[in-house]
């Protein structure tokens, strides 16, 4: 099949804006938006940019709007797009720098303030530190994520003010807070109840939807709120 790509280019070397450029490409309809973006860059046009890297839906580099809403290009067939348009465009929300590449700086910056690694000082056991399949299940979903901003990057909220540290850092301190393991959970409550923690989210679910670990993201982040609202990690 032949489909039609629109894609919004950027230099910052030479364009006042971004601008839209249209590609047609011969693809199959189970070629991925990857394989058509590879295609257009070996084939029409080498200055296209954007990120890449396992192409297996685990890295999180090629996270992008597509037609409209935000996906890893990787992971997204033509065939489930249902339509021979395509519409390509860099994320929304963070600075953009090339083409379909954005600063990810303020991203991971946002990440990095829920400290989102096991704090314990206590001295280590002479075996692991053992954990109950019941105590793991507690924050199964949020180990899934791959940093791939999908969720941040579509929440109105963190549109509206980039200051609100957004639905991946909250993901990943649910990690953390829910971990029997670990004993930074006061500490991460707190960071995440000051003006741009948790209660910038309005239970919009744009997060969730657009995540492609169909990590259940409005869930965690009600769950983060309650453990501020009760005290309680119960
Ligand atoms: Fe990506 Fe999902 Fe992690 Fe958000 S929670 S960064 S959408 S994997
Ligand atoms: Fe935004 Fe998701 Fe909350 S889209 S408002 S973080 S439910």
């Amino acid at each position: 099949m032949k489909v039609t790509v629109k894609i919004l280019r950027y230099n910052p070397e030479k364009d006042k804006r971004p601008r839209y450029r249209t590609y047609h490409v011969e693809a199959e309809p189970t070629d991925r938006v990857l394989d058509v973006l590879e295609k257009i860059k070996g084939y029409q046009d080498g200055s296209l940019s954007f990120r890449r890297s396992c192409a297996h839906g685990i890295c999180g580099s090629c996270a992008m709007r597509i037609n409209g809403m935000n996906r890893l290009a990787c992971k997204t067939l033509i065939k489930d797009l249902h339509s021979d348009k395509i519409v390509i465009e860099p994320l929304l929300g963070l600075p953009l720098m090339k083409d379909l590449i954005v600063d990810m700086k303020p991203f991971f910056e946002h990440y990095q303030s829920v400290k989102p690694y096991l704090i314990n000082d206590e001295p280590p056991p002479l075996t692991e530190r053992l954990q109950s399949p019941e105590e793991r299940e507690r924050f199964d979903d949020t180990t899934k994520c791959i940093l791939c901003a999908a969720c941040t990057t579509s929440c109105p909220s963190f549109w509206s003010n980039g200051q609100y540290v957004g639905p991946a850092a909250i993901v990943n301190a649910h990690r953390f807070i829910f971990d029997s393991r670990d004993r930074g959970a006061a500490e991460r409550l707190r960071i995440l109840s000051d003006q741009f923690g948790v209660y910038r989210c309005h239970t919009i679910f744009n997060c969730t939807l657009a995540c492609p670990r169909d990590i259940q993201i409005t869930k965690a982040i009600g769950e983060v709120k309650r453990a501020i609202a009760t005290g309680s990690l119960d």
